[in-house]
């Protein structure tokens, strides 16, 4: 790993993998994915600057209950989440723009804090730097590493020599297909002690029609979210995506139980991917799917982090269940 930022004050370091980002997988990825009977995109090019930033606007729409709600049950239960937990690690997976953290931080009083190191993980460099650097400020007597990385991919750079309490919040653990997010979880908990924790935010399954408008809000900023992954392939990859010739499609789909989101093209195209060396073919209604958002149930939840090896240890949710938290420990 290498350094790409310091601040002054020392307390901040963030680094880079470099495993990740990469010329060449970052081609192959798109390549193969644009090669699919279902043309799709990994959803981690979503979030450039601008991406990470059209999700924070996506967390204050009025449809979007999901950050909202994770932040009330953070709200109540952070100083019993946070109990006991005084010295050691606090890792953030996908931590963005980490409004989430800073409810857990304020929960706990200023010696214990003293203790503790943040480790955010974030693709997005630009975020994770401008978010720990507010966090700097609002608690003099934190430190903070960052780590820019897929965290996906590359969790086995987490120390085992300090406890941890490790955060996967926001539900972006929905992201993540079957076989994906059992890999995932077993590396989490690969790199857990048996005194670690880990807590997870999914959300939970409920009317179509309540998911669909999440992610249709009318405002249309899901809509420029999801266009916003032309921009990045555009920019990374010298592509040639005509915005204008895709709308936004996002859909439940009560089988897979999940929520996915497409870019559907309006007519007969020939996409040119320089960086990839590949000229793609699009037909009109054909669609490139962008995300998945699996959503749970407790059994269901239960039953994929069992087969990982871990256990629920405490169950928070709202009144109406639409979205949980999870705290997890090693079978
Ligand atoms: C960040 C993955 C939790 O799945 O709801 C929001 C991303 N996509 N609107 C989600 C997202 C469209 C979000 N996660």
């Amino acid at each position: 790993m290498t350094v790409i930022y310091q601040s002054d004050c020392n307390r901040l370091t963030v680094y880079e993998n470099p495993g990740n980002g990469a010329v060449e997988s970052v081609a192959e990825e798109i390549r193969q994915g644009l090669c699919e009977e279902q043309k799709r995109v990994p959803c981690k090019y979503f979030y450039d600057a601008a991406g990470s930033k059209l999700f924070e606007r996506i967390c204050n729409l009025p449809e979007y209950y999901q950050t909202r709600m994770e932040m009330e049950l953070l709200n109540e239960h952070g100083p019993e989440i946070m109990d006991g937990f005084s010295h050691g690690d606090i890792v953030e997976l996908g931590s963005g723009a980490n409004w989430k953290i800073r409810k857990l931080v304020t929960s706990i009083d200023h010696r214990r804090r003293a203790g503790l190191r943040y480790v955010p993980v974030d693709i997005s460099h630009s975020a994770l730097i401008e978010a720990s650097s507010d966090m700097l400020e609002m608690y003099p007597d934190m430190n903070i590493m960052g780590i820019v990385t897929d965290f996906t991919r590359n969790l086995d750079r987490l120390e085992r020599e300090r406890p941890k309490l490790i955060l996967f919040l926001g539900g972006t653990i929905g992201n993540l297909d079957e076989n994906e997010a059992q890999e995932f979880l077993e590396c989490v908990a690969g790199s857990m002690r048996d005194d670690d924790r880990f807590l997870l935010g999914a959300d939970m399954i409920k009317p179509a029609k309540i998911l669909e408008a999440a992610y249709n809000d009318s405002a249309g900023v899901t809509g420029l979210f999801n266009k916003n992954i032309l921009t990045v392939i555009n920019r990374e990859l010298d592509a040639d995506f005509d915005h204008s010739l895709f709308v936004h499609r996002a859909f439940y789909d009560p089988r897979l139980e999940r929520v996915e989101m497409h870019l559907e093209a309006c007519e007969d195209m020939e996409v040119e991917i320089a960086g990839a060396g590949i000229e793609v073919a699009i037909m009109s209604g054909e669609t490139i799917r962008t995300e998945i958002c699996r959503k749970f149930s407790r059994v269901s939840l239960e039953r994929m982090v069992r087969s990982a090896g871990l256990r629920v240890d405490r169950w928070y949710t709202n009144d109406d269940r639409w979205f949980s938290l999870t705290e997890l420990v090693k079978r």
